[in-house]
């Protein structure tokens, strides 16, 4: 409802604030140990490397730099990144990588080049939230399927390809936000086959693959059919998410012209500065090492609130056990809601993001997602301790 006269737009009124911006200001009581949000670890940005970029940008290409440039993006970047992403088993040309202001704007811009109002968007449930938002600028409607410990059920899927004739089929196939779950090869297949048979293009949101903590991923499923799937990739969780610098891989000539026009746009260009700087920092080829840092943290971090779960949560509590990225799924007993248990975990200085956020079209009271990236180990184990009292507290009243 608007409070003022006004016309807005019925988008603009239909829109909801975030759950998580919302949750995130009730976290800012001081004392409380917040595991709601998805920042990575602050002590890792390489702070020091970044600073030598910026000089040698300002000192060397100014000129450019501080410029204008294309709305495709910074040339040299997008072959940088296209050779990383080759390396990685994907196979794309630097002409099909557009860069975005971070993976948000790539979701928006896949929003406007896809979704009229009504149309049908295929997500797993849960899934990313920050997804749900930028398409729901558009109006869409959702189909859901549910997630089992590989992902995505396949089942219900020919059925809802058939029926609603989905424009796009939303995955976050690695170590998906919110609940770290992987989907393996051959699942990955029977979606991309269905797919392809309804000629529906599949979009792999992909900013946790590179941050795995046992060393191999299932192979892209951009890799796989590279011909019906559109990726995007995004520093933000490998170097510094303020930077704003993101990818979108096209798979053909057309997907990426309208994405093109529409970014032109929204915003011309992404920052040109922050591509230079982003460049800069791969060429010293000091990334992957600064990778191998960010996931041998992770790791550790995960492993420390896993164990504290084990210890600190009754019984009838499960979760799960990711093999990288930056979250896991808690599943609580049903009689317990998480969102109306939020205010009683604040009280106890704990916070996380309830599991309701991620689910498009209703469900999931009973779960939520907690992060380990940004937390410290004793303070990994100070928040499960608080949790764990809280859900006793929950289950015994
Ligand atoms: C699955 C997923 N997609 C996109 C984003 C947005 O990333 P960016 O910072 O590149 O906009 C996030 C951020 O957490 C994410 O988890």
């Amino acid at each position: 409802m608007s409070n003022s006269s006004w016309r807005f737009s019925k988008r603009a009124l239909a829109m909801k604030s975030s759950i998580i911006r919302e949750s995130l200001k009730l976290t800012a009581k001081p004392g409380v140990l917040s595991f709601g949000g998805g920042m990575p670890a602050p002590e890792l940005f390489p702070v020091e490397e970044l600073i030598e970029a910026c000089r040698k940008v300002l000192t060397e290409r100014p000129d450019e730099a501080l410029q204008y440039g294309t709305t495709e993006g910074y040339t040299p970047l997008r072959e940088a990144i296209a050779e990383r992403m080759n390396k990685i088993g994907v196979p794309c040309t630097a002409d099909k990588i557009l860069i975005t202001g971070g993976s948000q704007q790539g979701l928006h811009l896949l929003g406007s080049a896809f979704i009229d109002e009504g149309d049908y968007v295929v997500t797993a449930r849960p899934t990313y939230l920050g997804a749900i938002q930028a398409f729901n600028a558009f109006g869409p409607k959702y189909a859901t399927l549910p997630s089992d410990d590989d992902g995505m059920v396949v089942e219900g899927l020919e059925e809802i390809l058939v029926e609603k004739s989905p424009k796009l089929i939303y995955l976050v196939p690695t170590f998906q936000n919110p609940d770290g779950r992987t989907i393996p090869v051959p699942r990955r297949k029977e979606i991309l086959k269905l797919a392809k048979k309804y000629n529906t293009p599949v979009v792999e949101d992909d900013p946790y693959s590179e941050l795995s903590f046992e060393g191999k991923v299932p192979e892209h499923m951009f890799s796989l059919a590279p011909e019906n799937v559109i990726m995007l990739g995004t520093f933000s969780k490998l170097l510094a998410p303020g930077l704003r610098i993101a990818w979108l891989i096209a798979p053909n000539n057309e997907c990426f012209d309208r994405c093109v026009k529409m970014k032109q746009g929204a915003d011309l260009h992404t920052n040109t500065f922050a591509q230079h700087v982003v460049y800069e920092f791969m060429k010293t080829g000091a990334l992957d090492g600064h990778v191998e840092k960010v996931r041998k943290l992770y790791a550790r971090r995960r492993d420390v609130m896993v164990a504290a779960m084990r210890k600190y949560f009754p019984e009838g509590v499960t979760f799960t056990e990711p093999t990288g990225g930056l979250f896991l799924w808690v599943s609580l007993p049903e009689k317990i809601n998480a969102t109306e248990l939020m205010p009683k975990a604040v009280e106890k200085l704990v916070a996380y993001i309830p599991g309701m956020a991620f689910y498009p079209d209703g469900g999931g009271d009973n779960s939520m997602r907690l992060n380990f990236s940004k937390a410290n180990e004793e303070e990994i184990e100070i928040g499960m301790k608080r949790l764990g009292e809280l859900f006793q507290e929950a289950l015994n009243s």
